[in-house]
C-alpha cells in the first residue's frame, strides 16, 4: 500500500470536495465513514437524508460534517436542470427532459462538479463504466489540450525489478475500444501526467506493439508508431519511444539487443498499448499471474476528475478511488 499512502497523503494536504452519488448504498456510506475519520476529502452524498443516515447507524459510519444532497427535494435541481439543458440543447434536450435528467444522481453530480459545486465524482458501485463514463464525457468533458478520455491502472507488481521497482501505469485499459494514432499520442501524454500527478515519478512512456523499432510492418504497428512521432512532436520534454515489444520496453537485456539507441527501452513505466482489448488483457494478465495490485481505471482526460468504480468494489477500494479524485482535482 506504499502508493495509495501517498496519495493519502497528497489528498489531505489540500482537502477537495468530492460527490459519491451513489448516496444510499452501504459499501459507499462506510467509505463516507472512513474518509470522513482520515480527513481525506469534504464530501457530498447524494440521496434521501433519511435513508443515508439510517443507513449509517446501521453500519456505524461517522458521516457528521458530511453534505446530503437529494435532487427530488433540492433547490439546485432547478439550477442544475437549466445548466444541462444549455449544455446539451443541440443534441436535442429539452427544458422538461433536462429537469427529469438531472434528478438521476450520476447527471446531478456531474452537472454540480461542471459548475464548480464540488471538485470530483466517484461513482460505479452500482453502476456500469458506461453510466458514469456517459455524462462526464457529455457535460464535463476533455480538459483544454486533451482530445480524449482514457484509463491507466497503476500497477504495483510485487518482487518486481521492472518499472519503477515494480511500479508501472499501464493505459489505456478501460475507455477507447480503438484509439487512433492522435488518440493514442494522447493517451501516452495523459498517462505520463497522471504517473507525474499522482505519484510524483519521472514518466518513461513505451509505445507498445508486436515489433520493436521497424522488426515487423503491418498497418498495427505503422499506427503505433506514427502515434510515437507525433506524442514526441507534442510533448519534446516527455520521454516517450517506440515501436517497442513489451520485453524491449522492460527488459534492458532485451532491449541492449534491440533497441540500443533508445531513452526509454529497457526502462520504461508507463505502458501504452495500441487498443482496449491489448490495454484490458495485459492489466489484468499481470494482476491475476504476478499477484500485481491494480488500482484504478484512473480516469484521466477529463476537465474536472470524475472516476469509475468496479461494481465488485469493497469500502476500501472507494476510499482509495476518492483519495485518487482528491489529488487529481488539486
Ligand atoms: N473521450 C472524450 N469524449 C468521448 C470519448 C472519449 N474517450 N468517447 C466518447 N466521447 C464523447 C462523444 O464525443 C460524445 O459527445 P457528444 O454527445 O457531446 O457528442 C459522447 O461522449 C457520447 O459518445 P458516444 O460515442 O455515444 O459514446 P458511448 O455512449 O458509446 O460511450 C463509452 C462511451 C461508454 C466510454 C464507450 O466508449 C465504452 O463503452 N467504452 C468501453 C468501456 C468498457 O467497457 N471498458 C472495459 C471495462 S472497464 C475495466 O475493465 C476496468
Amino acid at each position: 500500500m506504499k502508493v495509495m499512502q501517498k496519495i493519502w497523503d497528497s489528498a489531505k494536504k489540500d482537502l477537495k470536495t468530492i460527490i459519491l452519488p451513489e448516496g444510499e448504498e452501504e459499501r459507499t456510506i462506510i467509505a463516507a465513514g472512513k474518509i470522513n475519520d482520515n480527513s481525506l476529502a469534504n464530501l457530498v452524498l447524494i440521496g434521501n437524508e433519511e435513508k443515508i443516515t439510517t443507513k449509517a447507524k446501521e453500519v456505524m459510519a461517522n458521516i457528521q460534517g458530511v453534505t446530503i444532497i437529494d435532487p427530488e427535494t433540492s433547490d439546485k435541481t432547478a439550477v442544475y436542470a437549466k445548466e444541462l439543458y444549455e449544455l446539451r440543447k443541440h443534441k436535442g434536450v429539452t427544458e422538461e427532459k433536462a429537469l427529469k435528467i438531472v434528478k438521476d444522481p450520476i447527471y446531478f453530480g456531474t452537472v454540480m462538479v461542471k459548475v464548480g459545486d464540488a471538485d470530483g465524482m466517484v461513482s460505479g458501485a452500482i453502476h456500469t463504466t458506461g453510466d458514469l463514463l456517459r455524462p462526464g464525457l457529455q457535460i464535463v468533458k476533455t480538459t483544454p489540450g486533451t482530445s480524449i478520455v482514457s484509463g491507466t491502472f497503476i500497477m504495483q507488481v510485487p518482487n518486481c525489478e521492472y518499472g519503477d521497482n515494480g511500479l508501472l501505469f499501464f493505459a489505456d485499459c478501460a475507455v477507447n475500444p480503438n484509439p487512433t494514432a492522435e488518440q493514442l499520442a494522447t493517451i501516452a501524454i495523459s498517462t505520463a501526467e497522471t504517473a507525474k500527478k499522482l505519484c510524483q515519478v519521472e514518466p518513461r512512456v513505451a509505445m507498445l506493439s508486436f515489433s520493436t523499432m521497424g522488426s515487423a510492418s503491418h498497418e498495427f504497428v505503422d499506427k503505433v508508431r506514427k502515434a510515437t512521432e507525433i506524442a514526441k512532436e507534442l510533448r519534446p520534454d516527455l520521454q516517450i519511444d517506440g515501436e517497442l515489444q513489451l520485453d524491449a520496453s522492460i527488459v534492458p537485456e532485451v532491449a541492449q539487443l534491440k533497441a540500443p539507441n533508445s531513452n526509454v527501452a529497457g526502462k520504461a513505466n508507463v505502458l501504452v498499448f495500441p487498443d482496449l482489448q491489448a490495454g484490458n488483457i495485459g492489466y489484468k494478465l499481470v494482476q491475476r499471474f504476478a499477484k500485481a495490485e491494480a488500482i484504478g481505471p484512473v480516469c484521466q482526460g477529463f476537465a474536472k476528475p470524475i472516476n469509475d468504480l468496479s461494481r465488485g468494489c469493497s469500502a476500501d477500494d472507494i476510499v482509495n478511488v476518492v483519495a485518487i479524485t482528491a489529488v487529481q482535482a488539486q
